[in-house]
């Protein structure tokens, strides 16, 4: 049997997660639902999609969706973008009412129109906005404040320094965690995310809780970027979307188990079960049923019939079409099938229908905002 890795312990502020790996923000997915699904099955943490300030200021949609929380779902980090800091901050103040335990905030988002409006990646570019905005919702934000950014806007001597001095602030004003996706903004997804860069990110910052994105789609790409960069944690984001198992995955192999078998049909049943009925539940009927096939075409990647069950849930339109699925193929049990690692799995996310699924979500949930 394979030795437990030795695992440095992970805190969020006051918060000590017993597994480094946790869900990502992802704009489109990451709400309660997937959230919950994802802690049955073994995350200890969890970021929202990017909320707007001004939303959540407006008591709009953002905050009656975005912002929902259950008692299962701590500790959870709202995470804020916007480009004014008396905005965040106020925005801030709002989620922590709400009963968010952490706010985060967002310097990462590359979507074109979130970097015309000066939020998101945007303000890598401009310091002087960014650390006003830091500074004005620490001053409101008493418990654990962390951030998201990517690891500059371009490759440029200038991006870096900039991507350094927003550091230097974020210990300076003891953020409790700052997650880095090893892209650049202006990288958007193409190339890799770079694994060097964040190792020697945590070498010049070893005093602060610092987390790794990027090309993270099975348990061992988790274990591997833990392992190679000596971060504290990782984020797992597209990895996670269909694929809850992966947190659980990620503790076996920490504590030095096998990798588990893949999920059962019967367990990839149960969970989409759950997560459909959380979806209702947040959005209704209507709603959640077109939202969640862009949900199940990833669960069908698991199932021995993925091509057949991917093209039954791409059609569902209501909760009935959703049952019909279920009952069609999930109905007998049998073992589910291995996702592939890096790099195959790269060539998974390249396929055009993949790609343009992930891009156009990200892009329509941050412009549903504006
Ligand atoms: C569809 C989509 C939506 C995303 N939305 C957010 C978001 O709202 N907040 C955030 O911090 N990152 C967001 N991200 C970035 C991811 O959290 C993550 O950093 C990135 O996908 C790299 O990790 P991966 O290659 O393992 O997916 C999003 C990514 C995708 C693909």
């Amino acid at each position: 049997m394979a030795q437990p890795i030795l695992h440095r312990p992970c805190t969020i502020g006051t918060f000590s997660l017993p597994s480094p790996a946790m869900q990502a923000g992802l704009a489109g997915y990451s709400d309660m639902a997937m959230r919950v699904v994802a802690r049955r099955r073994g995350c200890p943490y969890a970021v929202t999609e990017a909320l707007l300030d001004r939303v959540l200021i407006s008591g709009g949609r953002g905050r009656e969706k975005g912002a929902i929380l259950c008692d299962d779902d701590h500790p959870v980090a709202g995470q804020l973008m916007g480009s004014e800091a008396h905005d965040m901050a106020a925005a801030a103040s709002i989620l922590l009412a709400a009963g968010f335990d952490v706010i985060d905030l967002n310097f990462a988002c590359p979507v074109r129109k979130v970097m015309g409006r000066c939020r998101g990646g945007y303000l890598l570019s401009d310091t002087d906005q960014a650390v006003a905005i830091m500074r004005a919702v620490r001053d409101v934000v008493p418990g654990p404040l962390t951030m998201k950014l990517r690891r500059a806007l371009d490759e440029s001597a200038q991006a870096a320094d900039n991507f350094d001095y927003i550091m230097q602030e974020a210990q300076r004003l003891q953020f409790a965690a700052v997650a880095v996706h090893g892209r650049t903004v202006e990288q958007k997804y193409t190339g890799l995310a770079n694994r060097q860069f964040l190792a020697a990110l945590k070498r010049r910052y070893p005093n602060m809780t610092l987390f790794g994105s990027g090309d993270v789609f099975t348990a061992q790409d988790a274990l591997a970027m833990y392992q190679q960069t000596g971060l504290d944690g990782v984020w797992i984001a597209r990895g996670a979307i269909g694929n809850p198992w992966i947190f659980s995955e990620f503790a076996a192999l920490l504590a030095g188990r096998p990798l588990p078998a893949p999920p059962t049909i019967h367990e990839q049943r149960e969970a989409l079960l759950e997560h459909f009925s959380m979806a209702v539940h947040i959005y209704g009927e209507a709603s959640a049923s077109r939202q969640m096939r862009k949900i199940g075409i990833k669960y069908s990647k698991l199932h021995p019939q993925g091509a057949d069950v991917w093209r039954e849930f791409i059609a569902v339109t209501s909760h009935a079409d959703w049952d019909a699925v279920l009952e069609r193929h999930y109905q007998h049990d049998g073992p589910g099938v291995r996702l592939p690692s890096v790099p195959d799995a790269q060539d998974l996310f390249k396929d055009g229908c993949e790609t343009s699924i992930a891009d156009a979500s990200a892009t329509a949930a941050a412009e549903a905002h504006l």
